[in-house]
């Protein structure tokens, strides 16, 4: 029986990515050594590196004025370390709280500065994204914060806010390379990788040039931006075989077509998703059309007792990990680059067979 992970993240892994890190379990530098044992101030580890940064420097063209910083601590740990880096001379931040990892986001800015909520989406229970133009933003922020997708409630942005001379700030964890994204809209982005840069240890940060200088003294040496831009990353032990991960997940997307190619493949089973959940008239979606995650894609049955039948059925044939997030409820498939066009061929097949053995007869 085949078998098809739906995972939030940790998630699937692109299979021809797992059979080539089985290269880097082995003696991968003539010396006996596999990627994990290399040192990493050494040669072998600056290839890896810089292959992997170049190669995503290419995928997004990312500009030569951006740095690309590879760190630890999660997407998590940057909710802290943007005002500990992005702060100094400011007092406040703008944050739009449009799902789960946002709202988190801005509660842990709040302990190092004032945070202005400029959008707050729980007013109408993170169903939609409000509108742009209507934010209350604050021209002598610090920064802007958004969250581009919301792995949580399946809500994500078409596009991006105008936020004037005060930089754009993404969390783009959960849709990092799944198509072109434009980064000079952005005076700084990151993602932790094990959504779709490979596995979980590794946090990419991309950053203009112009905010780095701005962090606060108490910054910890091994997250301050600024010295990690200087030290190309490694002030103390990179998380290497994270790293190695990476550089194969973004050959493997170059080799594959690039971004737009993800973009298209991505755009395709999210229609073919959401088409069967509306067209049903069992399954339900709650967020607006217009901010549909193509990513998460979140949706609910009738009842308690039958969500929990459709996951027990699903993992019998073979679909994993379609449980909701705990803060959202209800079921989530997520659509990453690693999920094959068979994995979501297959859970068209059983929602199809699901619904017809239990909607009720119209
Ligand atoms: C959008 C988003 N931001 C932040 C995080 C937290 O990432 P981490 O657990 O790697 O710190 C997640 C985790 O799923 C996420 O989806």
């Amino acid at each position: 029986m085949a078998s098809y992970n739906f995972a939030a993240g940790p998630s699937a892994l692109p299979k021809a990515v797992l059979a080539a890190a089985r290269e880097g379990l082995g003696d991968w530098d003539g010396n006996g050594q596999s990627v994990m044992e290399i040192p990493f101030t050494g040669e072998a580890f600056a290839r890896i590196h810089s292959e992997a940064e170049a190669t995503l420097r290419r995928l997004l063209a990312i500009p030569s004025d951006y740095q690309v910083l590879f760190i630890q601590g999660g997407a998590y740990g940057q909710f802290s370390l943007l005002p500990m880096n992005l702060l100094r001379g400011r007092e406040s931040v703008d944050y739009a709280v449009t799902g789960h990892w946002s709202q988190r986001a801005a509660n842990e800015a709040k302990r190092y500065c004032r945070v202005n909520i400029v959008a707050d989406g729980a007013t109408n229970g993170f169903t939609d994204i409000p509108e742009w133009p209507e934010w209350s933003l604050d021209p002598a922020a610090a920064y802007c914060h958004i969250t581009s997708n919301e792995t949580a409630n399946g809500i994500q942005f078409r596009e991006w806010p105008e936020t004037g001379s005060v930089p754009l700030v993404a969390d783009v964890t959960s849709d990092f390379l799944m198509a072109p994204l434009d980064i000079r809209r952005f005076g700084l982005v990151y993602a932790s990788a094990q959504k779709n840069a490979g596995i979980a240890g590794l946090t990419l940060v991309i950053v203009h040039q112009s905010l780095l200088g701005r962090a606060l003294p108490i910054t910890p040496t091994v997250f301050n931006y600024e010295l990690l831009a200087a030290a190309n990353s490694r002030i103390n032990t990179p998380p290497v075989w994270a790293l190695y991960l990476a550089g194969l997940v973004f050959k493997w997307i170059l080799a594959e077509g690039g971004l737009a190619e993800m973009a298209a493949r991505n755009r395709r089973h999210a229609r073919w998703l959401y088409q069967a959940i509306d067209e049903s008239g069992f399954y339900h979606c709650r967020v607006a059309e217009s901010a549909r995650s193509s990513v998460n894609v979140c949706f609910e049955l009738p009842t308690a007792p039958l969500q929990q039948q459709f996951l027990a059925e699903a993992e019998a044939q073979g679909l994993h990990n379609l449980k909701g997030h705990a803060a959202a409820t209800g079921l989530r498939a997520s659509l990453y680059n690693g999920v094959s066009e068979a994995a979501v061929s297959g859970l068209l097949a059983f929602m199809h067979d699901f619904a017809r053995c239990h909607a009720p007869a119209a």
